[in-house]
């Protein structure tokens, strides 16, 4: 067994253990980031990260809100998929200007697992309120709120273009369907990114697409393609 896979069997053992790990790190993380990026950005990941047990880590965080900013140069609409309390969704909502940010979950957690995904990863987990969350991110204009299995959930958006899609899914089967739909419909010069790349289920859905040359890999787990 990897000391990746034993780390993440050992997570997996305890919800409360995996929380305090989780805040550790952002708090860890912190003072080494805090020295030189925005001060502005580096206090609202702060903030969701108290508000909201993202799921994603401080350096990810400035990561995805940079990207997210940097894309509304770009012609079309934002779509995450893979929103659980809406830590990452709010991040984005307040980079994004005044785009559209389809938001995608089934608010009932994970779907099962494949036999492609680490033994990490249970149905239902992260599951959360969908009232809860649009509460959180009431404040925020035009974000249309798709709740369900994706890519069932996808039809309403069938016929619009993407500037920028973030899929924390987490499994195989969520990644593919994920790339399958939002790839083609990405603008030109449109980003795909993906948290958990480290995953080998979600790195096998990248490669099955042939889209492994084109990754940019950034901080952590995070990984990207840009549409040419
Ligand atoms: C790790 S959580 C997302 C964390 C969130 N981005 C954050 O940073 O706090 C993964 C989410 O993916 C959702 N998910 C996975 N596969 C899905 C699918 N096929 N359709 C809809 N939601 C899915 C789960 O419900 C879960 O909320």
């Amino acid at each position: 067994m990897s000391t990746q896979s034993w780390i993440y069997t050992a997570l997996s053992k305890s919800d409360a253990f995996r929380k305090w790990l989780h805040r550790a790190l952002c708090a860890w993380e912190r003072p080494v980031y805090n020295g030189y990026k925005d001060p502005e950005v580096m206090a609202l990941i702060k903030q969701v990260c108290r508000e909201s047990d993202m799921r994603i880590t401080t350096a990810e965080a400035f990561a995805l809100y940079a990207v997210a900013r940097a894309q509304r140069t770009v012609e079309g609409a934002y779509a995450e998929v893979g929103v659980y309390r809406g830590g990452s969704t709010k991040l984005i909502a307040e980079a994004k200007g005044d785009k559209p940010l389809h938001i995608f979950d089934t608010f009932a957690g994970l779907p099962d697992a494949s036999a492609h995904d680490e033994g990490f990863f249970r149905k239902g987990m992260f599951a959360a309120s969908l009232e809860a969350v649009q509460h959180y991110l009431a404040d925020y204009p035009n974000l249309h709120f798709h709740p369900g299995w994706f890519p069932e959930t996808a039809a309403p958006v069938a016929e619009e273009n993407f500037a920028f899609v973030f899929l924390d899914v987490d499994l195989y089967q969520s990644t593919k369907d994920g790339i399958a739909f939002f790839y083609p419909r990405l603008s030109p010069g449109g980003v795909l990114m993906t948290h958990d790349y480290q995953f080998p289920g979600v790195r096998r859905a990248f490669e099955e697409a042939g889209l492994v040359p084109q990754v940019i890999e950034l901080a952590n787990a995070m990984a990207m393609v840009v549409k040419r």
